[in-house]
């Protein structure tokens, strides 16, 4: 059976998994689709896609279960910091001095775990301690329980390998052997919502990360986050993409200049 067939037959289920789930996978890359369909079918011993389509639709758990694999959670303080660096040593300033801010509002649309959010606001505390400058961070999920995750603001080390010592003595609470808690003043700037980013927001920001999730999703569905996230972003917003994640093969470019190829920063085109 060619793998365009597996996903055309699929497409009825796509229901089923968003009225167990309200996941909406209709619009997910196909060939990541199936990679975590045949992930499924090996988890359970079966070989046939056919059997695999039978499960999912009579099965009561299946739906959530294809739903858990889809939305994969990895993530990291400060992932890839030379992101992070690039943010704080050029892309921020040249931000606060060509829109003369005094607040930065910063949207991290797909969160996770919470380890992207707090990874700004930190970054952002920074700028309010030695310039007064003040911030808001909106963290969004599809998932609701990796928002509860990220509320918590509890990680163990493996989640902290790129924070600096002198951020974890300023931002972190040890709470038990290698058990870290992001310190409430750090927690409290970060509002909360679950969210289906493909939907967008009735809000505008300086910043928007979304990282680490285009991968998921279709070229069409790139095309229309681009356009949203321009017209969500306030002048001289920044967008900043997963290092895997680019805007190449899109109209994207005709929103966004791309700051730094390495660190797939991105500027608004005001117009
Ligand atoms: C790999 S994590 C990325 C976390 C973080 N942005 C990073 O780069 O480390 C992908 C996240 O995207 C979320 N996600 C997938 N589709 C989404 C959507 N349409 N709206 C919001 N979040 C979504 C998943 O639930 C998952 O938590």
């Amino acid at each position: 059976m060619s793998s365009l067939k597996i996903v055309d037959k699929l497409t009825p289920l796509f229901n089923s998994v968003k009225s167990k789930t309200g996941m909406d996978i209709s619009n997910f890359k196909h060939t990541f689709l199936e990679r975590r369909i045949h992930y499924r079918m090996r988890i359970l011993g079966v070989d046939d896609y056919a059997d695999y389509l039978n499960l999912l639709s009579s099965n009561h758990d299946e739906p959530k279960m294809l739903y858990m694999a889809l939305s994969i959670n990895v993530t990291k303080f400060f992932r890839d910091p030379s992101v992070w660096d690039f943010l704080d040593n050029i892309a921020i300033p040249e931000l606060i001095t060509a829109s003369n801010l005094r607040s930065i509002s910063a949207w991290s649309c797909a969160c996770a775990s919470g380890e992207e959010p707090h990874s700004v606001s930190i970054l952002l505390d920074e700028y309010y301690k030695q310039k007064q400058i003040t911030y808001s961070v909106f963290a969004t999920d599809i998932s609701q329980k990796a928002i509860e995750h990220s509320k918590e603001g509890i990680y163990v080390d493996a989640n902290l390998i790129n924070v600096s010592s002198e951020r974890m003595d300023e931002n972190f609470t040890k709470i038990s052997d290698g058990k870290f808690q992001v310190k409430i003043a750090i927690r409290n700037k970060i509002t909360y919502q679950k969210i289906d980013m493909v939907k967008g927001i009735p809000k505008t920001f300086d910043i928007i990360f979304c990282r680490n999730v285009l991968i998921y999703y279709d070229k069409d569905t790139h095309e229309s986050l681009f356009k949203m996230f321009h017209s969500k972003l306030k002048s001289n917003g920044l967008l900043v993409l997963g290092q895997d994640e680019s805007m190449i093969g899109t109209k994207g470019n005709q929103y966004f200049e791309l700051l730094d190829v390495k660190n797939r920063v991105y500027k608004k085109i005001n117009v």
